[in-house]
């Protein structure tokens, strides 16, 4: 039965899953994890064992050249440890929390773990090392190559738009080949002569383009055998992924949980619930690294529930190759290769990162320009970022940079507004007939503002990708009651010049 929402005070207790400490959230995993990224680069040979009392401290850490430098610190009035040491050239605070310190045999040789995490197994006697099993902080830079380079770890498919039979054997044949649009109107009132594509991802069967990245994380797992039938999946979303993670695992019979933030509209929950998923909503506005945030809630999740996996897509390499693979290809195959320009709202910037980079590949000359909500921390440089400030359009935007976010190609960023955003989303349903969301609206006015300052003319082409669909707000931006006690509605609606 799927599980209803708690409400933020009760679900800390009912669920036990947030006991609260004094520090931060970092602790025992992603101190494992971090020392598997040290044996890749030979510093742990043996097999090490930690035990309660032996604490995580600088003894833990491997001495010498290319070894960490730690230096433990206990914190006050509890017996929490806090180590702080340089990898891959940042420092890292990493706090355990006393009650999260349990008894590990961490196999350095095969990075298989076993023992107990606050009274739940981590991973079976014997078990190989699992990625879904453990958790690391999705904001660390990402060491992907993504391309077709011989040192690409990951396996490429090649997916350009899928041929489809006449009868499909589940809904997940229907996940991707989505239309290129052309937009006839706003464009042109907009003074602009270039041509305007839009790839029309909200004709997605779960309603956005996170259907690919569902279907792909899942099977990649899949496929490499980390994932077995009775499986929980879990994943934190800011609901699109987390529908179409519903709906994978729906047809494939796997339990399914999606955290989620409070602010994302009750549409989706509607959509995930009616999926058959477990539904978990975390209070907004709660940093990622905190156990309380949609990040923490989910690791949590993980640790505790048995034979469950976190796909999570904020480092999972399968979503910016779900693009790179096919959102990319198809793009490209639409327009013969031929691009000036492509715009593109992020979130966990796995469709920035696997878009840019096979279309710098094959398009050198494109621009890639990149769209954040004022608030989020995205965007390039620093400076235009500004921590704190709250922002409503839903899927794009975070208080850290993603682990699947490769900034690299972009020509460049605009920060954007909600106010535009949701005007503009009106503007693509009301005059050019496409049923898009807000951040559809978000990279359209900013994309239209990209084509007048990189002075795109005629002859030229831009694509904006269209996201999700106007079933995720019919209360939302659709609602002129709700547009209007927010102040969306001023100066809008001004009849389009013809
Ligand atoms: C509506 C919407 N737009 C844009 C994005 C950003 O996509 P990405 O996570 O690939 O950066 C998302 C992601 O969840 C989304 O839901």
């Amino acid at each position: 039965m799927p599980r209803n929402y708690v409400p933020k005070q009760i679900s800390l207790d009912h669920l036990g899953l947030l006991k609260k400490t004094s520090c931060g959230s970092r602790d025992s995993l992603a101190y494992l994890q971090e020392r598997k990224a040290l044996k890749h680069q030979g510093v742990f040979t043996k097999t090490e064992r930690l035990s309660k009392t032996q604490q995580l401290g600088v003894e833990d850490y491997p001495k010498g050249v290319g070894g960490p430098k730690a230096q433990p610190m206990s914190h006050p009035g509890t017996t929490d440890s806090e180590v702080v040491y340089k990898y891959a050239g940042s420092v890292i605070r990493q706090i355990i929390p006393q009650d999260r310190i349990g008894t590990y045999t961490v196999n350095m040789q095969t990075g298989s773990q076993n023992g107990v995490q606050n009274g739940c197994p981590i991973n079976k006697e014997g078990a190989e090392f699992n990625p879904y099993r453990n958790w690391r902080r999705p904001d660390l830079p990402s060491r992907c190559t993504y391309g077709r380079s011989k040192d690409n770890p990951h396996s490429n498919k090649s997916c350009p738009k899928p041929v489809r039979p006449k009868i499909l054997n589940s809904v997940l044949e229907n996940i991707a080949g989505t239309p290129m649009i052309r937009l006839n109107n706003i464009g042109k009132s907009e003074g602009l002569k270039c041509e305007i594509l839009a790839k029309c991802e909200f004709f997605q069967p779960g309603g956005s383009l996170k259907d690919r990245i569902a279907l792909r994380m899942i099977e990649d797992a899949e496929e490499k055998g980390f994932i077995k039938p009775g499986a929980t999946i879990i994943e934190p979303s800011s609901g699109n992924t987390g529908i179409g993670v519903a709906m994978v695992c729906a047809v494939k019979g796997y339990r399914c949980i999606i955290v989620m933030p409070q602010r994302m509209s009750l549409e989706k929950v509607a959509t995930m619930k009616a999926l058959g998923a477990e539904i978990y909503r975390t209070a907004n506005g709660i940093p990622f690294d905190q156990p309380e945030s949609h990040v923490g809630v989910a690791r949590r999740l993980m640790e505790e529930i048995p034979n469950s996996f976190l796909l999570d897509q904020y480092r999972n390499p399968s979503n910016p190759l779900a693009h790179y693979d096919g959102t990319a290809e198809e793009i490209l195959d639409a327009c013969d290769n031929k691009l000036d320009m492509v715009v593109i709202g992020t979130g966990t910037g796995g469709t920035l990162t696997g878009v840019a980079r096979k279309i710098k590949e094959r398009c050198p000359n494109c621009k890639i320009v990149a769209v954040d909500p004022e608030g989020s921390l995205i965007a390039e440089p620093a400076e235009l970022n500004q921590k704190g400030k709250k922002f409503e359009v839903e899927g794009i935007g975070k208080d850290f940079v993603p682990t699947a976010c490769d900034r690299q190609f972009v020509d460049k960023w605009y920060k954007a507004a909600d106010k535009e955003s949701f005007q503009m989303a009106r503007r693509i349903v009301r005059e050019e007939g496409l049923l898009v969301g807000g951040s559809s609206g978000t990279a359209l006015h900013y994309g239209i503002q990209a084509m007048k300052d990189f002075g795109l003319k005629e002859g030229q082409r831009c694509v904006v990708i269209f996201v999700d669909s106007i079933r995720n707000y019919m209360t939302r931006f659709l609602n002129d009651e709700w547009m209007g006690e927010r102040g969306y509605l001023e100066d809008e609606e001004e009849e389009p010049s013809k």
